[in-house]
């Protein structure tokens, strides 16, 4: 294993030594499997390949103080997973398979885990796609599940220090009933040419709009949107947005500070109001946001230059739990040994 700079790790594909696989065949999950290959042999006409029938997942493991490694709401990840298979029609792997497997990648991984000092984390990526071959547009009959895991720091270079978001009304990552609400490739995809012009512009994403209106929020990029405003956590309700785990948690954790949780549908001139904003997700943690830019209408919204107070609260909570540094009394995290 090479020398590690824990502290100025970025958020990128690094190889670790091991990776899980489980593979699905004649209708059963068969065992997990342990490999130290990066390359996975797959039929040309997979569906994964041909019609987007692949799923992933992305979730952490914190080295505590303590030295213990905690896994963080993997049951989510597992459930979240189940329900993007749902949505596009792949065999559906068992919450416990998922957790073994999550576990397993760790515990093979363990010196891959950062240290408690240096704030950075072991990403997780589980992967579902669809490998039996199809040429007709149809559903797989054979399935790969792969774990593997790499350390990371911030996703958003700044980290927890405030950065940009764009609106650009010419782009869609989602239709209204259609996949937004699944954690599939296509919708990265879709937002890639939006994400690409976002960042050579300096915004550190786009915020989407609803696809049907454009009137409301829907979310950044790789992350969900919430705004603070009069002592209320607000986020949006949208079909076609991705269920966050990381959001889901900070709704807890703001009714536990005192905050009134407010889920439901954000029009986007409310961002006139917000005192603070932020994106939050697995990868992003919390990314504060200083300025909103909506490129069509040529208008701006402004927040602080510094994290907000609620942000930062929010943000130390979620670590401290985490990390292990506070009780963890919702039973999020599973140690990994
Ligand atoms: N929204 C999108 C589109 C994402 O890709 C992610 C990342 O997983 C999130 C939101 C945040 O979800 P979570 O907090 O479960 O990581
Ligand atoms: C995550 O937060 O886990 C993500 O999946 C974000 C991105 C890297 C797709």
């Amino acid at each position: 294993m090479e020398n590690i700079d824990w502290a100025h790790l970025g958020f990128g594909y690094r190889k670790t030594d091991y990776n899980i696989r489980c593979y699905y065949r004649d209708g059963a999950w068969g065992e997990l499997e342990i490999s130290s290959s990066e390359f996975i042999n797959i039929h040309m006409a997979a569906t994964a390949l041909h019609y987007g029938q692949e799923a992933f997942e992305g979730l952490k493991a914190f080295r505590g103080r303590d030295g213990k490694v905690r896994v963080f709401r993997m049951e989510e990840n597992a459930k979240r997973l189940q329900s993007s298979s749902d949505g596009i029609m792949m065999a559906k792997l068992p919450t416990e398979k998922f957790e073994k497997a999550i576990e397993l990648a760790v515990r093979m991984n363990i010196k891959y885990v950062p240290p408690y000092e240096s704030g950075a984390s072991l990403y997780i990526r589980p992967l579902l796609i669809g490998t039996g071959p199809e040429v007709g547009v149809k559903p797989a009959k054979e399935y790969l599940f792969v774990v593997f895991v790499m350390p990371v720091g911030p996703y958003f270079p700044q980290g927890f220090k405030p950065t940009d978001l764009v609106i650009l009304r010419h782009f869609d990552r989602a239709a209204p009933y259609g996949t937004g609400k699944y954690k599939v490739g296509g919708n990265y995809a879709a937002s890639l040419t939006a994400g690409h012009k976002a960042h050579a512009e300096g915004y550190s994403a786009v915020l989407y709009l609803d696809a049907r209106e454009k009137k409301y929020i829907d979310e950044c990029g790789p992350a969900n949107f919430f705004g603070i405003r009069d002592n209320t956590y607000i986020t949006p309700k949208s079909e076609s947005i991705l269920p966050s785990i990381t959001n889901n948690s900070l709704m807890t954790l703001a009714e536990e500070l005192g905050l009134i949780v407010e889920r439901r549908k954000v029009p986007v001139e409310e961002l006139e109001t917000m005192e603070e904003v932020g994106a939050c997700g697995t990868a992003a943690v919390i990314s504060p946001i200083k300025r909103i830019y909506d490129a069509d209408l040529d208008k701006e919204y402004l927040y602080g230059q510094e994290p907000g107070m609620w942000s930062t609260k929010l943000y130390n909570k979620l670590r401290a739990i985490q990390y292990g540094d506070e009780p963890d009394k919702y039973g999020w995290t599973t140690i990994v040994e």
